[in-house]
């Protein structure tokens, strides 16, 4: 802690939260205090404070909206960086061509936001992202998006700091973007991006979106705090439909149940503990391994895991 309050002490420009509970920073709703939550209010600051917690060797974690990792139980001596901040602008419009928009976008901007903001435009190419929680920064790392395409479709080019704290545009053919995977350098941070637009009518849009979310809303339990699917949908078959198939919907340990809509989500239903959803996950991975060998792999991203949980 002492080493933390040195640190952050000398610095400008960050908001902080002291023994702030992760769960107010989750979708999930889960996770105990942390050390300190530093919010850097611009670019600069953010760059101060990653250069000063590297070379310090200051444990770290960066996270974005929030919406799909899992915080332990704490408490959890760390000092917890949030980009949105300091990568929070949206949304210059620039005209390339009749039909073509690029869109620049801020890491910290929601991905609701950037859904609104396409619609006033009338701007289509991000209808897949519609209903997904979470910022632009976090969408672009992990290569976010649904059975209708990813924000990969859309990108042009992404600025990140690297390891070393040195800025970088990197462009969309130099990244080689899979599935739930951006394939972004080793610790980089993403600071914004740059999405090609094409111009539509809004009532076109707005159709499409509202039937989309019609399907999830009926498919997937949203209103629940959740980080949404769990696990990857292994090659040409859906995660759900194999839990599902292993009898698991409705299965409980503590506050923390596989979803009776859709069994690829684990949701709180009210306390559940990082602990609860990790002995449910490794259930769930055992019980599909043995019926259909088949190993799970996690979409969630497990903050802390080997040293907190066990
Ligand atoms: N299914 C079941 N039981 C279930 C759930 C699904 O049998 O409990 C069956 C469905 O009936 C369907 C198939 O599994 O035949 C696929 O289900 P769904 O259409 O719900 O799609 P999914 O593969 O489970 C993916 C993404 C979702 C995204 C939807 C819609 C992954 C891991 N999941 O789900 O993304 O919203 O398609 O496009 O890629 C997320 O990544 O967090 C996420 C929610």
């Amino acid at each position: 802690m002492q080493a933390f309050r040195k640190i952050l002490k000398e610095m400008t420009d960050l908001e902080l939260l002291w023994g702030e509970p992760m769960a107010n920073l989750t979708s999930f709703r889960i996770g105990g205090p942390v050390a300190c939550v530093a919010r850097p209010l611009g670019e600069y600051a953010l760059r101060e404070l990653l250069a000063a917690v590297r070379s310090e060797g200051i444990p770290h974690v960066i996270i974005g909206g929030g919406s799909n990792v899992l915080a332990p139980d704490g408490p959890w001596h760390v000092l917890v960086i949030q980009v949105f901040r300091a990568a929070g602008k949206m949304l210059k419009l620039c005209a390339d061509g009749a039909q073509i928009r690029l869109v620049h976008v801020g890491a910290g901007v929601k991905l609701s936001t950037l859904l609104r903001f396409s619609v006033c435009e009338e701007l289509e190419g991000l209808e897949a992202l519609v209903g997904i929680p979470g910022t632009v920064g976090g969408a672009v790392v992990m290569n976010a998006g649904s059975r209708e395409g990813s924000i990969a479709d859309a990108l042009v080019w992404v600025d990140l700091l690297d390891e070393s704290g040195g800025k970088r545009r990197v462009f969309r053919d130099e990244l080689p973007a899979g599935y739930r995977n951006m394939g972004l350098p080793e610790n980089a941070v993403v600071l914004g991006a740059c999405l090609e637009l094409r111009t539509t009518k809004r009532a076109f849009l707005k159709e499409r979106m509202a039937k989309t979310m019609k399907q999830r809303r009926q498919s997937q339990p949203i209103g629940f705090p959740s980080a949404g699917c769990i696990f990857k949908n292994p090659p040409g078959i859906s995660a759900g439909a194999l839990i599902d198939q292993a009898g698991l919907k409705g299965l409980r340990f503590g506050d923390a149940e596989v979803s009776m809509r859709h069994a690829n989500w684990i949701i709180n239903r009210g306390k559940a503990r990082a602990a609860d959803v990790v002995a449910l996950m490794e259930h769930m991975e055992g019980v599909v391994f043995s019926r259909f060998g088949i190993q799970l792999e996690r979409e969630v991203r497990v903050l802390g895991e080997g040293k907190t949980f066990h």
